[in-house]
């Protein structure tokens, strides 16, 4: 194998999100790392690079296709890190795991497909060992602030209670962003293969789904199904999109931690809608969009008719303008067994989908790519919250618009 070039490369650079993050390396990560940028077109590799100016003159380039073994292998043996925005990952995706793991290449990404993700695990996960490499799913909006808000959550409930709480609740207590895409086409992908196998649908109802089979504990978890006042917020809150992955990722995140949370940690997120009359119907249009988004998604027709005339295609997303008005702000509760509370609340000034989650992926891979020893954090699939920790909290709230804060009542 020859030497490793560089510390990290990007592929699907050329994706929606992927341009994103190769400007935001260049305009305020660059200097801190040797990288490169690949994609399976040419053409459009070159003209992303023209328009990221000058700065990018030498950045230097890579052409790979998920199609072709030998590509990724090639690009593996180049870099000690791939961060990947090639989706939906479940389609296009195992590829290149497969590829790093076989390499002992370092590997993050924003998959939020928990059957792919449960799929790769299954797959490779030995072999990582093996190998050493390091595999990191869910590094942007999902499953970011919640993994590492919880983890921050949890730290400060050791310091100030002596032990976790065991009862962590997450709300979105404000957010404004669109869509992309590439986030429209994985979600329907999801939709769409779980209308065709039951056992594919038992898998996503579990909320332990991505815990080791060993460390699953059997207590049943709390959720927002439909529009429900919530006591602790004061406001109305219906089912939050993202919790369908998110919660799965925390949960895999007490496991790898042996538990650190409690093994009777039980864990929800919703999305408030505010106050009164108002709250209530805000959360019962929004519950009611969801389940008829899920719906049309399942009926192949109608799945058409959204891609088609509704959604945006892939590659398009939220303008520029619209990534700098974004911004969301999610609220964590943490109680413990003898009712008393923690409040925590994550920020982040960009919108959550692209502007904040192109950031939140690079300083993940930056993170990765120089803070994070082999030694003290061996091959395998990791989470967020257990392989990054304090480094890549410190990491967002310095360079990427995140704030994780405790609220004093
Ligand atoms: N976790 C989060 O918070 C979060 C946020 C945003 C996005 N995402 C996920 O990130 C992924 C990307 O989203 P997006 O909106 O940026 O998608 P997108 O614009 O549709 O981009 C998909 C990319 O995949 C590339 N691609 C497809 N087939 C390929 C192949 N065989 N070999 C190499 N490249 C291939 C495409 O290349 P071309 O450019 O040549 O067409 C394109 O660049 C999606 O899975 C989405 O769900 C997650």
């Amino acid at each position: 194998m020859t030497a490793k070039h560089h510390d990290l490369i990007v592929f699907g650079a050329t994706s929606f999100v992927g341009r994103i993050l190769a400007r935001y390396l260049v305009e305020r990560v660059g200097g801190e790392l040797d990288w490169a940028i690949a994609a399976r077109s040419a053409a459009k590799l070159a003209s992303l690079k023209d328009s990221l100016g000058p700065r990018a003159v030498q950045l230097p380039t890579m052409i790979a296709d998920s199609a072709d073994d030998a590509s990724l292998r090639g690009l593996c043996s180049q870099t000690r890190v791939v961060i990947s925005t090639v989706g939906p990952y479940a389609l296009y995706g195992e590829p290149l795991v497969r590829a790093c793991v076989e390499t002992g290449t370092d590997y993050c990404d924003l998959a939020g497909e928990v059957q792919w993700i449960r799929r790769m695990i299954e797959r490779y996960e030995g072999r990582a060992r093996e190998s050493g490499a390091r595999i990191v799913h869910c590094c942007g909006f999902d499953s970011i602030p919640s993994d590492l808000g919880v983890y921050f959550l949890q730290q400060e409930a050791m310091r100030r209670f002596g032990h976790p709480c065991p009862r962590v609740k997450t709300r979105v207590r404000a957010m404004r962003g669109g869509f992309s895409g590439g986030t429209v086409a994985s979600l329907l992908n999801v939709i769409k293969e779980a209308a065709a196998d039951p056992a594919l649908r038992r898998l996503l109802a579990n909320p332990y789904s991505l815990c080791p089979p060993t460390r699953s504990p059997a207590v049943r978890q709390p959720g927002v199904l439909f529009a429900e006042f919530d006591a602790d917020f004061g406001r109305w809150a219906a089912p939050f999109v993202m919790s369908a992955i998110n919660t799965r990722i925390v949960h895999r995140s007490n496991a790898l931690l042996e538990h650190a949370y409690g093994a009777d940690f039980t864990y929800d997120e919703a999305i408030l809608t505010g106050r009164g009359f108002a709250g209530r119907l805000a959360a019962i249009g929004l519950a009611a969009g969801l389940a008829g988004f899920a719906a049309a998604g399942v009926i192949g027709p109608a799945r058409w008719a959204l891609q088609r005339f509704v959604l945006p295609a892939p590659g398009e997303g939220p303008s520029p303008a619209e990534q700098e008005k974004g911004f969301f702000d999610m609220r964590f509760r943490g109680t413990t067994a003898d009712g008393r509370a923690l409040d925590v609340k994550v920020t982040g000034d960009r919108d959550p989908g692209y502007g904040s989650t192109g950031r939140m992926l690079g300083q993940a891979g930056t993170c990765l790519a120089l803070d994070i020893g082999k030694p003290a954090k061996p091959g395998g699939f990791w989470t967020p919250a257990t392989i990054f920790g304090e480094r890549l909290i410190d990491r967002l709230q310095v360079h990427a618009g995140l704030s994780f804060e405790v609220i004093e009542h």
